[in-house]
């Protein structure tokens, strides 16, 4: 079985490579590395005794993307390649719709023209927005609150239309919680670019003394300390759902809508404290302005992932940090 994994050389994307190589499946990678290196396919070949074929293209481009269609007989895609940080949505939003949905447009023509209809989509808990209440469960009403969460909608919107249009796709639209953690070899995981937005790798550089003092943002907000609440999701077990989600599409047609969380939130003193507890590390920290945009608290209800696809998250809150902090230790600078 041959998938197509876009944006493979990211961090989800790489870390889900090593689960499908591992189970057995031949994968094909399409990355332009705007958010990641090179350096990370030789570690997951590495990880895995396993070679697979690298095309660095942009989706954006449809003759490129051609050629990996024509060349490969491809079963099925997991579409992981996107723009995802959100404040840079805002000031970018042109280039945020137009990387996300056109490169989706292009990806699944070229899909429909091949004949290539299993795919599995990187959507994400932000199409929530600001929830009633929690947990969170998949016919919660749908609102955006920035572009990149609008790209998330409007794709999942495209995909549901072409399933109506055609009832031979096999589709899965995952919506993400708060991947963090990575792999437990310490080889891969999360390589930022510049100054983390996302706690976990603030965390890190933190304990290691790149960055001084993680700015919690807020602690007035109705939550059981007052920091926001997150459900943490280690990205193994993300990747793992994956191979559940795919192997249900290509069974038989459906469209398919799960959540991908662990049901159990943590606000930022917890993650600050289960660091501290994980690693022995110190993380100082400063209390400052709510941060724009930011919710109280958001966990899943992953009930429907554990009923239809059999997947459940298995590491907990120490096993994230854990593993989070032994691949910063080991790769100060991430791939560099
Ligand atoms: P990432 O930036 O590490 O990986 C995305 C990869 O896609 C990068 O390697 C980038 O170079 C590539 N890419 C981007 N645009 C491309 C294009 N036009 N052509 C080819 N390659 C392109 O991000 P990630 O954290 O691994 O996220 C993967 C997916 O999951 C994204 O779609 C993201 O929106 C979604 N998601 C992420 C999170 C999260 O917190 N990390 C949460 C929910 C959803
Ligand atoms: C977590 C908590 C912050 C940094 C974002 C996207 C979302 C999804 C996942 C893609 C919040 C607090 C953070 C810091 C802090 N991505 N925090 N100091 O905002 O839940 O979700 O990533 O789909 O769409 O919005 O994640 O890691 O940025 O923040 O206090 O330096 O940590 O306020 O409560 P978030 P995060």
């Amino acid at each position: 079985m041959k998938i197509l994994v876009t944006g493979g050389a990211g961090y989800i994307g790489s870390h889900t490579s090593v689960e499908l190589l591992n189970k057995g499946y031949e994968i094909i990678v399409v990355d332009n590395l705007s958010n990641s290196k090179v350096e990370v396919l030789d570690r997951i070949r590495e990880l895995t005794n396993r070679d697979f074929k690298f095309y660095r293209i942009n989706l954006l481009n449809r003759g490129e993307l051609d050629r990996v269609f024509k060349e490969n007989k491809i079963d099925g895609v997991i579409h992981f390649a996107g723009l995802k940080a959100v404040g840079e949505s805002v000031e970018k939003p042109l280039e945020y719709y137009h990387n996300n949905i056109t490169g989706t447009l292009v990806l699944c023509d070229l899909m429909k023209e091949y004949g290539v209809k299993r795919l599995v989509f990187s959507s994400s808990a932000t199409v929530y927005g600001n929830p009633e209440r929690v947990p969170i469960s998949e016919d919660f009403p749908l609102n955006t609150t920035n572009p990149y969460g609008s790209t998330k909608l409007m794709i999942e919107r495209i995909l549901e239309d072409l399933y109506i249009s055609d009832r031979e796709w096999g589709i899965s639209l995952l919506r993400y919680f708060n991947p963090i953690g990575a792999h437990q070899s310490g080889r891969i995981g999360e390589d930022p670019n510049g100054i983390p937005n996302n706690l976990m790798p603030f965390i890190t550089q933190v304990a290691l003394g790149k960055l001084k003092r993680l700015s919690i943002f807020g602690n007035d907000y109705n939550t059981h300390d007052g920091t926001g609440v997150r459900d943490y999701i280690h990205v193994v077990d993300l990747a793992q759902g994956h191979l559940k989600a795919l192997d249900k599409i290509l069974e038989k047609p459906t469209l398919d809508i799960y959540n991908l969380g662990t049901g159990e939130g943590y606000s930022v003193l917890d993650m600050v404290v289960n660091f501290e507890k994980a690693t022995g590390k110190k993380v100082d920290y400063t209390i400052v302005d709510r941060r724009p945009g930011d919710i109280d608290i958001c966990y899943a209800d992953p009930s429907k992932a554990e009923r239809e696809l059999g997947w459940k998250a298995r590491r907990d809150i120490q096993d994230m940090c854990r593993d989070a902090w032994r691949w910063q230790i080991n790769n100060p600078n991430g791939y560099e």
